[in-house]
């Protein structure tokens, strides 16, 4: 495993825009093979949009987007191929059982015939759903239901795996579970994950690195621990006590961000996404 090797992402000068809304606004960011990246940011910082344009979803209007060196604006399909992508949005169906879903995107995404079957049934596994394989997918908790997509997207063997909000809604048991699968995952693999979360705690406590997005672009990017110390140092040279506690990322994010956070993060639009979203899974 090469986690300070090759890279799997790298954006330079990435903008999107919707009309007036600059969601993503020069954004600069480089994945490395084999590392868990958080890109992490308050609603409507351009995390959702960043990834749609990586995953070929969206076009990339200005700037630069690879993907294992494929650019994603001449060269989809190979993008297409190499990564496992979990949206925001709910991508299970309730009305079939999780192998019938994690086997449907096995078709999908071309797994051979006669490996479907057992390879189905590998990512079932990896992900905890061997006993509940053959229950309706409405019949799963929320929890469930977040590691049913995470192994329909495995289910391809991806190089890298996109999550986008992936324990958004989920009680803090479920989110640990998650993130454990997620984990487990990369460790047996080598797999790249790249994953969004507003949830700075668990970046924190699950990423290598982390890059913490508002208006559209990188802040600041580096280990949890090289972000927290450095806020940490900047305040002791201000004149902060040594005993005062090391710095959160979310103080780390606040002191970048500035007070104005709480007013600028998102818009009615995105409160209103994500409480369709955490309303899906309760
Ligand atoms: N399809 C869309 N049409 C118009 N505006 C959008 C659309 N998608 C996102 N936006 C806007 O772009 C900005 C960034 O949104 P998004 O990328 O979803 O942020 P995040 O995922 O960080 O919450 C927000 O202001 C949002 O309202
Ligand atoms: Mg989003």
């Amino acid at each position: 495993m090469t986690r300070d090797g090759a890279e799997a992402v790298a954006c330079t000068g990435l903008a999107h825009a919707f009309g007036e809304t600059r969601a993503v606004d020069g954004l600069d960011l480089t994945v490395r093979e084999s590392e868990v990246f958080g890109l992490l940011g308050p609603n409507g910082a351009g995390k959702t949009t960043a990834i749609r344009c990586m995953t070929t979803l969206l076009p990339v209007p200005a700037g630069m987007v690879r993907v294992f060196g494929h650019d994603a604006a001449r060269d989809r399909m190979a993008v297409r191929r190499l990564l496992g992508y979990v949206p925001q949005q709910l991508s299970a169906d309730a009305g079939l059982t999780g192998r019938e879903n994690v086997a449907l995107f096995a078709r999908v995404f071309d797994v051979p015939r006669r490996e479907r079957a057992e390879r189905v049934g590998q990512a079932l596994a990896a992900v905890g759903l061997a006993d509940a394989a053959d229950r309706l997918a409405g019949t799963y908790s929320g929890g469930m239901v977040r590691r049913l997509e995470l192994a329909q997207a495995l289910v391809s063997a991806p190089r890298l795996l996109i999550l986008d909000e992936p324990t958004i809604g989920l009680d803090p048991i479920a989110r640990t579970g998650v993130w454990e699968h997620i984990n487990a995952v990369r460790a047996a693999t080598g797999m790249t994950v790249l994953v969004t979360t507003h949830y700075m705690d668990e970046a924190d406590q699950y990423c290598d690195r982390v890059g913490l997005m508002h208006h559209g672009r990188i802040r600041a990017l580096g280990t949890p621990a090289e972000l927290r110390e450095g806020l940490g140092a900047r305040r002791r040279a201000a004149g902060a006590p040594d005993t005062d506690p090391l710095p959160t990322l979310e103080d780390v994010f606040r002191d970048i961000a500035g007070s104005g956070l709480d007013e600028q993060s998102g818009d009615f639009r995105d409160v209103r996404s994500t409480r369709r979203t955490a309303r899906r899974v309760g």
